[in-house]
């Protein structure tokens, strides 16, 4: 395990997990990604929807691959600001496991750019009566108090209808090179891509390597297809988050991925059956470069590859997911053992030593 490599990785993830960018205001995370990879790739732009294409040319005779990871994450968006109290009404951006919000803190991100912090709160527990304590509080019942005393100082702020935010919670280093801390999922690919653009900076390449920071993954996979469509690749990797459910209470046979094995490779979700000959491209180069992985078991979830898959005459397709406790949580935990053999599962399967599914 390369140490500097680890550092590196870490210092980027924790970076990346603090920056807001829930679906459709992925602003602040373009502008950061934009910065670390100016210079390293030929061309750079933002396209329409504000997804962040970059590419790196290799020879034009040859195959063009698409590297995806999205660029937003789940978060919450006010829905009506309470008159008395200033207190913030929401709703969820995404897919929230709404029994985790209750009693979370919240960053709200205002026009200026500016960030307020927030408690989720419900009716105090001493006044809820038996049968409402027996069921779950809605989200319609919950709020987001910011501290303020009226609607009229929220506003003034710069808060109002339209406003985003996050739940958050504090990047942590546990042991055995493992961190905890929110919008894992997708800053996780964004940590892989960076690295592997910084990888591939200097060095000539065979394939062209076309890559995409996506908007509004987390909303229904929005901004992947006009992005492939851009790019117009010959095959594509979305590079993920995926769960890993290697916790007590769940059969094998159920456990979707793992951590502390390495990249998990999709064979199908419910969005994509991945291409035979992007796997073995994947699996191959996996084998000559001795890079652990293992298969993610069918068929949980939906990624960008659902959407790239489909755009133009068809681009073969597969994900390549690095295991994640806790995901769409702001306490999600994983290994950096694991996004460091992804980045290595993502420069080989560039790079293709094993000579798989290569133009001529
Ligand atoms: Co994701």
């Amino acid at each position: 395990m390369d140490k500097t490599e680890l550092e590196s990785i870490k210092s980027l993830q924790k970076k990346l997990s603090e920056l807001i960018g829930v679906s459709g205001h992925e602003k602040p995370v373009i502008e950061f990604i934009q910065s670390q990879i100016e210079g390293s790739v030929e061309k750079i732009w933002v396209d329409p929807l504000g997804s962040l294409l970059a590419i790196k040319k290799g020879d034009e005779s040859r195959d063009r691959i698409m590297i995806d990871a999205h660029a937003d994450e789940i978060g919450f968006m006010v829905s009506y600001v309470e008159p008395r109290g200033g207190f913030l009404r929401f709703v969820p951006i995404g897919g929230w496991d709404t029994r985790i919000l209750l009693g979370q803190a919240v960053k709200v991100l205002a026009n200026d750019g500016k960030i307020y912090h927030g408690i989720i709160g419900s009716k105090p527990t001493h006044l809820t009566t038996e049968s409402e304590r027996k069921s779950a509080v809605k989200t319609s019942d919950m709020y987001i108090d910011i501290g303020m005393s009226t609607k009229e100082e929220v506003e003034s702020r710069g808060i109002h209808i339209g406003s985003v935010g996050t739940l958050y919670d504090p990047f942590v280093e546990f042991p055995n090179n493992m961190v905890r801390g929110k919008a894992f999922d997708d800053r996780t690919g964004v940590n892989v891509l960076i690295h592997i653009i910084k990888e591939f900076a200097e060095k000539p390449l065979s394939d062209t390597v076309l890559f995409s920071f996506s908007m509004g993954e987390e909303i229904g996979a929005r901004g992947a297809g006009p992005a492939a469509f851009s790019l117009d690749p010959t095959m594509a990797i979305a590079i993920e988050n995926t769960t890993a459910a290697d916790v007590p209470g769940i059969k094998e046979s159920e456990c979707p991925a793992y951590i502390g094995k390495g990249p998990a490779i999709t064979v199908a979700d419910r969005s994509l059956i991945a291409h035979p000959l992007v796997n073995q491209r994947l699996i191959e180069n996996a084998k000559y470069e001795n890079i652990p992985y293992h298969i993610k078991k069918p068929l949980f979830g939906g990624t960008n590859a659902g959407r790239i898959h489909q755009t133009r005459r068809g681009i073969p397709s597969s994900v390549v997911s690095v295991p994640c406790r806790y995901i769409h949580s702001p306490t999600s935990l994983l290994s950096l053992e694991d996004i460091y053999h992804t980045i290595r599962l993502t420069s080989a399967f560039i790079r293709n030593p094993a000579k798989v599914f290569s133009s001529p």
